[in-house]
């Protein structure tokens, strides 16, 4: 797919970045209709940025630190209009994001969560699976909305989950099904979006 009609898509981290580079890595191959034009992190010492450099990517590290949750959110916003991005893809960004960012890019936002929503929303869930004796883990890309972990889901993988399965164990195996289904489904997200001009004269990317 020419790059020029591929949508562009801004990944926001706060850590490791290992569905980032699931995602940048996808947008390799020659039909994927999406490139990973920046990488945001709100810690500039994010491990994922490092190597979003290495591979060529465009990032913004900064530190939420000291700032009001509006007054950093509004920064992002303006790096991500200024590389020209469509769409924002969370992968691990550990902030919650301010309802006025939420609007800004509504629709257009989407987060990878490792549950199967709306099971187990928020943090631990790999040990509020195993607390809760469930059989099956997962993962869910779904739609930000302005409440948390919430929006309209998108693609769920099931994962089984093992007798004497750890947190940890059992996260390693929900990672692989996360670096798989979220490039995936961001792809099929954006061509959907991308169809709707043909549909609505009132699509978003029109
Ligand atoms: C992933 O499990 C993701 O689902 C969750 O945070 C973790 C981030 O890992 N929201 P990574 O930074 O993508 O390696």
């Amino acid at each position: 797919m020419a790059e020029r009609s591929r949508a562009r898509v801004g990944v926001l981290i706060s850590g490791r970045g290992s569905n980032m580079l699931a995602l940048l890595y996808a947008a390799r191959q020659a039909d994927c209709p999406y490139v990973i034009a920046l990488v945001v992190a709100n810690d500039p010492e994010a491990p994922g940025l490092a190597f979003a450099r290495a591979e060529g990517v465009a990032t913004f590290g900064l530190s939420h630190k000291g700032r009001k949750r509006a007054d950093f959110d509004a920064l992002v916003d303006a790096e991500l209009r200024s590389a020209g991005i469509e769409y924002v893809a969370l992968a691990g960004y550990m902030r919650l994001l301010s309802d006025d960012f939420v609007a800004r890019w509504a629709g257009r936002i989407v987060n990878i969560h490792p549950s199967l929503l709306p099971r187990h929303k928020g943090l631990d869930t790999h040990a509020r699976a195993l607390a809760e004796g469930d059989r099956v883990a997962g993962c869910t890309v779904h739609v930000v909305t302005e409440a948390l972990d919430d929006g309209p889901v998108l693609g769920q993988t099931e994962v089984a989950i093992l007798p004497g399965d750890t947190p940890d164990s059992l996260a390693a195996r929900v990672l692989i099904a996360e670096h798989q289904l979220y490039s995936r489904t961001l792809a099929a997200f954006v061509l959907r979006e991308a169809a709707q001009p043909l549909l609505s004269p009132q699509s978003r990317r029109a």
